[in-house]
């Protein structure tokens, strides 16, 4: 039987015999015995075998090469040497599966922008490691979260005719050839089919039945922004409450922020070490920090006038009515409030159709959630329940209500305020673990001209 190196090393008494199976990441030969150190990828640490000369299967030895797998069978000691508790001595040694010097992964440290070209062996790295197991952890800390607040879990099509950010960043989905736009009806789906932006207004119709709904899925854009932080393909978490308002709204958002930086301080330990060591010295303070403290709401008029008045140069303007920028976003949070914060009351032209018109008949309940290192993390909304004015609303944006029947029907049947938000699941892993780059915490990322693996 199989013990996972995770295990081993969180053992609280010697074993006469256990089995391991990994990669080897390294061997030292010595006079009599060589040193090898294994790797199963079930957590950051390697495990460290001795294996005397003369050990069954330890001809096999040279093949122990950086890369190769291995099952190996002995007993667990305590370890004299310096950072480990234990250590296993070999009593059976069996080569799997060799790798030869041209395995790419050697010991020495790689860029990151190499290891991206084998995006298919760098989760066997120390810092993709790290990242994977992290991300997975948090895919259940997600789930955790709105399970204990009796979230329904709402599988969102991937599928759809509807522009939710109506930004027009959308793949075509279709079988057709040649001019797709010539015949839509013809298709597949007897119209054009996109795949989706965002779950929300299918959640919304989840909302308004089941009361507080979320989403958890892929969610895909052909904006052309080659950044750090943006890509073709990344998950979202779309929570959506029916009977909230912006208020109940922004809680939600900072308290899920919160319980993702408590969850991974608690659970996630060994690998924020690397991250800590290697990534980004802050992490752990900054973890604590956003886990402590109150975010920062400030209304997007005052946010204007505070980037006016900092007398900063940015290489964008900052001028009302625009959509502030990634730069003007750090600023507010990484030096001027040095917290995480929530800007709230969009001017209504730069938003989407579906956000709730203020009483001032200028701005809508827009909010989104700045972090420092990032910026917008989240991004959400009252939405506009009253029939009228949606319908007004989609007129000034353009957009046909016939295409909408069913998500206006949900303003005409049983209509309640409700409110919801998207988490860029990704920007939340770089934000825990200070990874600088959206393409380094997916394990396969797209991006402009890039659907390698
Ligand atoms: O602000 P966005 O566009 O909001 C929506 O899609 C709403 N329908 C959500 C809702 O209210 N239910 O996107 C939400 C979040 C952003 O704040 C960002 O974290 C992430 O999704 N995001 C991206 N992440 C990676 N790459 C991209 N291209 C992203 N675009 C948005
Ligand atoms: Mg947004």
């Amino acid at each position: 039987m199989r013990t996972l190196i995770k295990h081993v090393l969180a053992a609280t008494e010697p074993k006469e015999t256990l089995q391991v199976k990994g990669w080897v990441r390294t061997r030292r030969d010595s006079k009599g015995f060589s040193f090898l150190e294994l790797n199963d990828g079930s957590c950051l640490g390697n495990l460290q075998v001795i294996v005397d000369s003369g050990t069954p299967g330890s001809e096999q030895l040279p093949h122990f090469t950086t890369g190769a797998s291995a099952i190996i069978e002995g007993s667990l000691v305590p370890s004299p040497a310096q950072g480990q508790k234990w250590e296993m001595r070999a009593k059976r040694i069996e080569l799997m599966g060799a790798a030869d010097t041209t395995y790419p992964l050697q010991k020495k440290g790689h860029t990151q922008e190499f290891l991206r070209t084998i995006a298919h062996l760098r989760p066997r790295s120390n810092m993709y490691g790290a990242v994977f197991r992290m991300r997975s952890k948090l895919a259940f800390a997600v789930h955790q979260f709105f399970q204990e607040r009796d979230f329904v879990y709402v599988h969102t099509p991937i599928i759809t005719a509807s522009d939710c950010e109506g930004a027009g960043e959308m793949f075509r989905v279709t079988t057709l050839k040649g001019d797709i736009d010539e015949k839509p009806q013809g298709d597949f789906f007897g119209k054009p089919t996109f795949l989706t932006v965002s779950g929300q207004l299918e959640g919304e119709t989840f909302a308004c039945a089941l009361s507080n709904i979320y989403t958890f899925g892929p969610t895909f854009r052909a904006e052309n922004s080659n950044t750090a932080r943006h890509a073709a393909e990344f998950w979202m978490i779309e929570p959506e409450m029916a009977f909230c308002d912006l208020q109940g709204n922004m809680d939600l958002a900072e308290e899920f922020v919160k319980a993702m930086a408590k969850y991974a301080l608690e659970h996630c330990a060994e690998d924020l070490s690397l991250f800590a060591k290697f990534v980004d010295k802050g992490v752990l303070d900054r973890l604590k920090f956003v886990m402590e403290r109150p975010f920062v709401r400030v209304p997007y008029t005052e946010a204007v006038e505070l980037l006016t008045k900092s007398g900063r140069k940015f290489e964008f303007p900052v001028e009302y009515g625009h959509n502030l920028q990634s730069e003007h976003e750090r600023f507010l949070t990484e030096e001027h409030f040095k917290s995480p914060v929530s800007v709230f009351n969009y001017p209504r032209e730069i938003k989407p159709f579906y956000m709730r018109l203020n009483d001032d008949g200028k701005t809508v309940t827009a909010m989104d959630v700045l972090v420092p290192g990032i910026g917008e993390v989240i991004g959400g909304a009252q939405r506009e329940e009253r029939l009228d004015q949606l319908l007004d609303n989609m007129k000034s944006h353009k957009i046909g209500p016939e295409e909408y029947w069913w998500y206006t029907d949900l303003r005409r049947y049983g209509t309640v305020p409700h409110a919801g938000f998207g988490l860029g699941f990704e920007r939340l892993i770089m934000f825990l673990t200070g990874v600088p780059n959206i393409r380094d915490v997916i394990p396969f990322a797209r991006t402009p001209g890039s659907a390698e693996f």
